[in-house]
């Protein structure tokens, strides 16, 4: 059996954790990548709703192993709370493994977001400001604290302290901030590293035994491709690279481990945070698509900024993911509109026509998106399962959707449970009952 990565295509909150979820009934291991807990991945599961943020959305299921890779970054107060609070729920984590090589979101990482997004001022990038840029920064400066430091309360202090050195500058204001104290962060780490202690393990060579038996490993993206620090809109990205490639980099898997790619995009747009975004609207559609679709973060609760579905970026995540199959999330949101509009190219500031997604951050902030309008339809689909029970409008949205970036449908979710999905064309044996 295969390893199968599962990522976001647009601009995060698609609906992957409903997704993986769905998936993860047949998988052997599940596999956070990268990102932290600025994810916010929702299962509901009989009606009752399971927010993740950094443990992987194949934790519902006895027996998966879900592993968080040494691509993530960890905030240990963040995931020893959400372990506490799934089993109070009643759910089994002795299968949650945290790789010894991720790196850990420190009390200075949170402090350096918040300051970094207040001294930007008006460009704030709009982060999650629970530290993941910073602790990523660390990392590429070879000054992070990684989960295997949490063991060894010496080196864990040096390392603190070498760390703490460079950005004294930027915390001045916090100099005498308790959550800067040397000696307290070192007695809190260290007691984070006991409690997780049992779920620390080598977690590359946990994904390999599972492939090397042909068992079935899922790699659970955070964030989307639009939010990739390389190829997204940048400096309006997150600091990890959330699209298919590196998940390799990110679980310590080659990349012949992958035999597929499932991208995951919402029937319509939506961004957090600041950053351009030219199917925006800021009418009473972009009204109905928050209110009807619940656009509130699922970390932060923040307003989701909302807009018609943009082929043009959506074919660009389609390329750089190479996906082999699409997840067409929330169809039942546009239900009530007419007519539905896509964008299928922008028109640049000096009218210039791109039919690509163009790389030049000067034409992308003044590029407007030219659309398509497709007839709309009514009613509540949500209970619809079957592809033939979908209104044909919905159906034929589907099919420009699939034509225009040239990967298969599989799935389409038409609501928030579990089973509010359809399956369409042919489906993969992992899916088959
Ligand atoms: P993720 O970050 O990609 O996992 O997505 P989020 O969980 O942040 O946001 C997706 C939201 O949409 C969640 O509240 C889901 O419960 C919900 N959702 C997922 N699929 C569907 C769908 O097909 N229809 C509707 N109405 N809601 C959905
Ligand atoms: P999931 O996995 C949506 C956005 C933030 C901000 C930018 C940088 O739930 O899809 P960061 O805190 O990462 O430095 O913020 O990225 N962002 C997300 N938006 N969904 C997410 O995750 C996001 N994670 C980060 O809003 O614009
Ligand atoms: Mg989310």
């Amino acid at each position: 059996m295969p390893g199968i990565v599962i990522v976001g295509t647009q601009w995060g909150d698609e609906g992957k954790g409903k997704i993986v979820d769905l998936l993860a009934e047949r998988a052997d291991a599940v596999v956070r990548f990268q990102g932290g807990n600025n994810a916010g991945h929702t299962i509901v599961r009989d009606g009752e709703e399971f927010k993740l943020h950094l443990i992987p959305s194949g934790i519902l299921y006895r027996g998966v192993t879900c592993i968080i890779g040494n691509g993530v970054v960890v905030d240990p107060a963040v995931l020893i709370s959400e372990l506490d609070g799934l089993r109070r729920r009643g759910v089994d984590v002795t299968g949650v493994k945290l790789s010894a090589n991720a790196h850990v979101i420190m009390p200075y990482h949170v402090m350096l977001d918040s300051a970094g997004e207040a001294k930007l001022g008006k460009l704030a990038i709009g982060t999650t400001k629970r530290g993941i840029g910073p602790c990523y920064a660390d990392k590429a400066a070879r000054l992070g604290i990684r989960v295997q430091d949490l063991l060894d309360p010496k080196i864990l202090r040096k390392k603190i302290l070498a760390a703490l050195e460079p950005k004294k500058q930027m915390l001045r204001p916090f100099a005498r901030d308790p959550r800067l104290d040397l000696h307290a962060i070192a007695e809190q780490y260290t007691a984070y590293g006991h409690r997780l202690e049992p779920h620390i393990a080598d977690t590359a060579r946990l994904c390999w035994e599972i492939l090397d038996r042909d068992g079935l490993v899922l790699f659970e993206g955070a964030q989307a491709a639009m939010l990739d620090l390389d190829h997204g809109t940048y400096p309006f990205v997150s600091s990890s690279n959330p699209i298919a490639g590196a998940a390799c980099v990110g679980a310590g898997v080659g990349p012949t481990d992958i035999s597929e790619v499932w991208g995951v995009a919402k029937a319509y747009t939506t961004r957090v945070g600041a950053g351009p975004f030219p199917t925006e609207l800021d009418d009473e559609v972009g009204k109905h698509l928050l209110t009807k679709g619940h656009e509130y973060g699922t970390t932060t609760g923040r307003e989701r900024r909302t807009g018609w579905l943009d082929l043009v970026a959506l074919r660009y995540a389609v390329r750089l993911n190479r996906l082999s199959a699409l997840v067409i999330t929330k169809l039942d949101v546009l239900a009530g509109l007419d007519p539905i509009r896509v964008a299928v190219r922008y028109r640049g500031g000096d009218g210039a026509v791109f039919d690509e997604f163009p790389y030049h951050q000067s034409i992308l902030h003044a590029a407007e998106a030219e659309y398509d309008e497709l007839p709309g339809f009514d009613g509540d689909i949500g209970a619809c399962r079957d592809e033939s029970e979908l209104p044909q409008e919905a159906r034929d949205y589907l099919a420009y959707i699939e034509d225009f970036v040239g990967v298969p449908i599989k799935l389409v979710g038409v609501g928030p449970g579990r089973d509010q999905i359809v399956a369409r064309g042919e489906q993969p044996a992992l899916l088959a009952a």
